[in-house]
């Protein structure tokens, strides 16, 4: 029997109507008012792994467990946003009843996967638990060590930088500390940080001048992804970013190039970072703390160090002083030293080896107190240290004595003015106040005084570096 045209419309349109939904990019299916599945559409299959097959023609409920569809034929009820999660994949549903002539005849639902958007927040969830780990890690790595009372030194002028310190410490200053090598700028950088509030977040310490110039700007503020042709994928965070709500030492400031210095000043002005090949910023609360031994006056005057940076990074200007002017500290530090490298063991110092500490310029400072400390240690057998257990760079006669030996009486006689005038001069610095008092000092005249600087070229810088 052929078809009669009503029929072969009727199941053209049905084959459109079919055709239709199969082209939708949303997952269909269709319950009648018994909860029988009357249709689906692929993409339903393609969302939830079921085929047309398995659920055509059955009650819902059986064949899809913790469905929901069916029970809107009860209470008539729209649902949108509901989430069904089974094995692998993950969607999110709209059901709706279908009235036709007011008559409840069927339901239904609206499916779109968010497989991918389930997996991406798993990995998301995962990597920042990673993250989390990894911060407690590099915070506890990134942890200051030493406090104020590591640090040894009763000499007046040494007790006041100290007290400075811990003054400094309550603010949220930036500090700026000067000093010659070895005279524990690193150690006050660390105290300074372990007073603070900021105690409890990281202290990064950063070498300016051992890392090379073109790599300090992408350690310090990171870069994004692709900003080099062998950039790590992901990024690299930057220190700045990882001192987050603690403290960064940038060690050796001096060195830093001129044209990073502008980054560093604008990074201090407004408290953001821009990592290299980044678009945007970033707000981080990082105190600094600069430490150098170079002139940085005498850098700045000859345009290698960016006078604002300067400004900005001496909140508060700490002098260390160096150890020839402290010498009434030796025996103090001599003794820490040997109680926290010695285990516990006990050493005598005699009096002729307490003579050539004493004599000894120590231009390393207490670095170099150390070293000798150490060395001393090593070479005696019993627990008492003299003049043979010492290095022979201590030794090494008095620079009077060595002068004279091949010096004019002249010559020893302006060295040992200008070494004077030089010591009086860091002692109480080069600007007239310091001139004055460094001639009262010496039993001289302020003329005198400025005749002797012309007269045997004392450079005035030597002497203002750290007045
Ligand atoms: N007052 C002090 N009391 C005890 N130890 C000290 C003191 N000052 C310095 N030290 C020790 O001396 C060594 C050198 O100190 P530090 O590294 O802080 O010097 P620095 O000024 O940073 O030197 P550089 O300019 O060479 O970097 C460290 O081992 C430090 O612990
Ligand atoms: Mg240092």
């Amino acid at each position: 029997m052929s078809e009669s045209i009503f029929e072969m419309l009727e199941r053209e349109s049905m084959e459109w109507f079919n055709e239709l939904l199969d082209a939708m990019n949303v997952g269909i299916l269709m319950l009648d008012r018994n909860g029988i599945v009357r249709l689906v559409n692929k993409e339903y299959t393609n969302i939830t792994g079921v085929q047309k097959e398995e659920i055509v023609g059955k009650y819902l409920p059986d064949v899809r467990p913790g469905a929901v569809a069916h029970k809107t034929l009860v209470d008539k009820q729209k649902r949108s946003n509901v989430i069904r999660q089974e094995g692998d994949k993950a969607y999110v549903a709209d059901i709706a009843p279908i009235f036709i002539k007011g008559r409840l005849s069927g339901v239904v639902s609206v499916i779109k996967s968010v497989t991918e958007i389930y997996q991406l927040t798993k990995e998301l969830q995962k990597s920042q638990e990673q993250f989390d780990q990894l911060k407690k890690t590099v915070d506890r790595l990134n942890r200051a060590r030493y406090t104020f009372q590591d640090i040894i030194g009763e000499e007046p002028t040494f007790v006041k930088a100290k007290e400075l310190a811990k003054r400094t410490a309550a603010t949220n200053l930036n500090v700026l500390i000067q000093g010659e090598s070895g005279t524990g700028k690193e150690l006050f950088a660390h105290a300074i940080h372990n007073a603070s509030a900021r105690k409890h977040h990281p202290f990064i310490a950063v070498n300016c001048s051992a890392i090379p110039s073109s790599l300090l700007e992408s350690e310090l503020f990171g870069y994004e992804e692709g900003a080099f042709t062998d950039s790590k994928r992901g990024g690299k965070i930057g220190l700045f970013e990882l001192a987050d709500r603690g403290t960064i030492f940038l060690d050796e400031v001096g060195d830093m190039s001129y044209e990073l210095q502008a980054k560093l000043l604008r990074v201090l002005q407004d408290g953001r970072i821009r990592k290299v090949g980044a678009v945007h910023e970033k707000q981080v609360d990082v105190r600094v703390i600069a430490a150098t031994n170079k002139d940085l006056m005498q850098l700045i005057r000859k345009k290698r160090f960016r006078e604002d940076l300067y400004y900005r990074l001496n909140g508060v200007n700490l002098y260390i002083p160096p150890l020839r002017k402290r010498k009434q500290d030796l025996p103090l530090l001599i003794r820490h030293i040997v109680k926290t490298y010695s285990d516990g063991i006990l050493f005598d110092f005699s009096k002729g080896a307490m003579d050539y500490f004493f004599q000894y310029d120590w231009p390393g400072n207490i670095r170099e107190l150390i070293n000798v400390v150490h060395y001393a240690i090593n070479m005696t057998d019993r627990h008492l240290i003299t003049e043979q257990h010492l290095p022979d760079s201590i030794k090494k006669a008095p620079p009077l004595k060595q002068m004279a030996a091949s010096a004019t009486l002249k010559e020893v006689l302006d060295n040992t003015e200008r070494e004077m005038i030089t010591q009086a001069l860091m002692r109480h610095g080069t600007d007239l106040a310091g001139k004055k008092k460094a001639a009262e000092q010496l039993g001289i005249s302020l003329p005198t005084l400025y005749n002797k600087i012309r007269r045997l070229n004392i450079e005035p810088i030597t002497s203002s570096s750290f007045s």
